[in-house]
């Protein structure tokens, strides 16, 4: 889709125009021989930021069936005051451009035929817009391109996106960009003594990667005299880290999941794709901020060298742990991630994983889970949360949790010795709190918001969350 802005008022013949009527509270489509088809019966003048964005969604989905190729809105009959009671008109304007072009998403990679992609090829904005209306219609531009490109690399499917190739896309992606890429191969990842990553990788074929997204947009500080080492110990220098589950297809290993479990589990690098695409984003906003995107990138196969439930393994950290569940594998790829981060001094370290199926079982499909201890960061990311659209919600990570996460022969176990099935998601976030501290840290598990839900008005497959939440935090921070 392609956004296009005009100060026009009247309607121009190409364009069909989504049109409200506020009295009769209908949506209609309208072209320019003045026909009109009556589209949504109960389309109130959207009043909150939650309801303004599935508005404009549900309107894209809606032209798309009608198959219409360019479609037309004047800003001023969707960006009512009702919107602009809580939010700067920046803010809804960049709401609107991201939503238009989320909503327009198709997976479209493996489609011989692209007739779908004519649908709808033009949006056309209509209204006065000043120039910092058309900065922020930009800047949503960047933001929904980018969720679309985390969509992209999280829907191809496990043959074809392995560790290897999610590496190389980070590689592409980040071509003509200010982000400096580096990939850890297996001899690199063994020196980094990653034995967690290195255990679940092993079943499989494909080695892993361990992907490093660097962007030093505010600088590395003046180089120290001494040392001749850039400084980022000061709070101005210090990033913020972002890391990405990468489990290119997890078939839980020789704890091997039912048929209909592994079925969507080439999503498993879901996180990593956001931190990719997030990383990407804010450089091509030339954030003036220091972000660092990692992913522990590999394959959770079944094979006769597969890591055997009772293995103990040696984190980067040095602690050892033992697997009870060779599907819970996320926790040990982040294990090492997180060790790996302290390499930065970062300000602040946010991992995001389809960790747990027990997020989905608390929280439904419309929340990501977020653990912290540190109650700031917790309110941070719930008010970015509901001001993007990646909406969290806590779950507590208190000591009362910490003994599920003792092991009988080595320090941690990842999963509870007891067997226990009770709290699945705060067991994986306590896991991750062994390796997270002294760090400024929040884990999201998003698995909840690993492929689209009912009433989300978005095509089926991968959701691209929470760019926009990272991308907010980048901002932020
Ligand atoms: N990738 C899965 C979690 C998942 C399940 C994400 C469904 C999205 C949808 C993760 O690696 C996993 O298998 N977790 C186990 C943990 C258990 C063994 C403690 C789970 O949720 O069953
Ligand atoms: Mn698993
Ligand atoms: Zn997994």
């Amino acid at each position: 889709m392609k956004i296009l802005t005009s100060p026009a008022k009247e309607q121009k013949t190409p364009y069909t125009y989504v049109r409200f009527d506020t009295k009769e509270v209908t949506m209609f489509l309208e072209n320019a021989q003045g026909r009109s088809m009556v589209v949504h019966k109960d389309a109130k003048s959207p009043q909150t930021q939650r309801t303004f964005r599935t508005l404009v969604r549900f309107m894209v989905r809606t032209a798309k069936s009608y198959k219409i190729e360019k479609l037309a809105l004047a800003i001023d009959d969707i960006i009512t005051d009702d919107v602009l009671k809580n939010y700067t008109r920046a803010h809804a304007l960049q709401t609107l451009a991201e939503n238009l072009l989320i909503a327009d998403y198709e997976f479209t990679t493996y489609r011989t035929s692209k007739t779908r992609e004519k649908y709808v090829a033009e949006m056309l904005l209509s209204g006065d817009l000043a120039k910092e209306d058309l900065e922020a219609i930009a800047r949503g531009v960047e933001i929904g391109t980018a969720v679309n490109s985390a969509r992209n690399l999280a829907n191809i499917p496990g043959g074809d996106m392995t560790p290897r190739t999610l590496a190389l896309s980070a590689q592409t992606l980040a071509k003509g960009t200010a982000v400096k890429v580096t990939v850890l191969g297996k001899k690199e990842i063994e020196r980094e003594k990653m034995g967690a990553l290195l255990g679940v990788s092993r079943g499989s074929v494909e080695d892993p990667r361990f992907i490093i997204m660097e962007y030093w947009g505010a600088g590395k500080g003046p180089a120290k005299k001494a040392s001749g080492k850039q400084d980022v110990g000061t709070d101005e220098y210090r990033p913020v880290v972002f890391i990405g589950k990468g489990i290119t297809f997890d078939t839980g290993g020789l704890n091997l999941k039912p048929s209909d479990a592994v079925l969507d589990m080439h999503l498993d690098m879901s996180g990593g794709a956001a931190v990719i695409a997030a990383v990407i984003c804010a450089a091509r906003l030339k954030l003036k901020k220091n972000i660092i995107g990692l992913i522990p990138a590999a394959e959770n196969m079944v094979s006769g060298e597969s890591y055997r439930p009772g293995d103990i393994l040696t984190t980067m950290s040095g602690k050892t742990v033992e697997v009870l569940n060779t599907d819970a594998e996320g926790r040990l790829v982040l294990a090492d991630a997180l060790t790996y981060a302290r390499k930065y001094n970062p300000k602040v370290v946010i991992d995001v994983a389809t960790l747990t199926g027990a997020a989905l079982v608390a929280l439904g499909q419309h929340a990501s889970a977020i653990m912290t201890q540190d109650e700031a960061l917790q309110a941070t990311l719930m008010k970015l949360g509901e001001e993007s659209g990646d909406y969290v919600w806590p779950l507590p990570l208190w000591q009362e949790y910490k003994q599920h996460t003792k092991g009988t022969f080595a320090d941690i176990a990842n999963i509870p010795v007891s067997g226990a099935r009770y709290g699945g998601a705060i067991n994986g976030g306590m896991f991750l709190t062994h390796f997270a501290e002294g760090l400024t840290w929040a884990h999201i598990d998003m698995a909840p918001r690993m492929t689209a839900a009912p009433g989300d008005h978005l095509s089926k497959g991968a959701t691209g969350e929470p760019v926009r939440l990272l991308v907010a935090l980048a901002i932020h921070y």
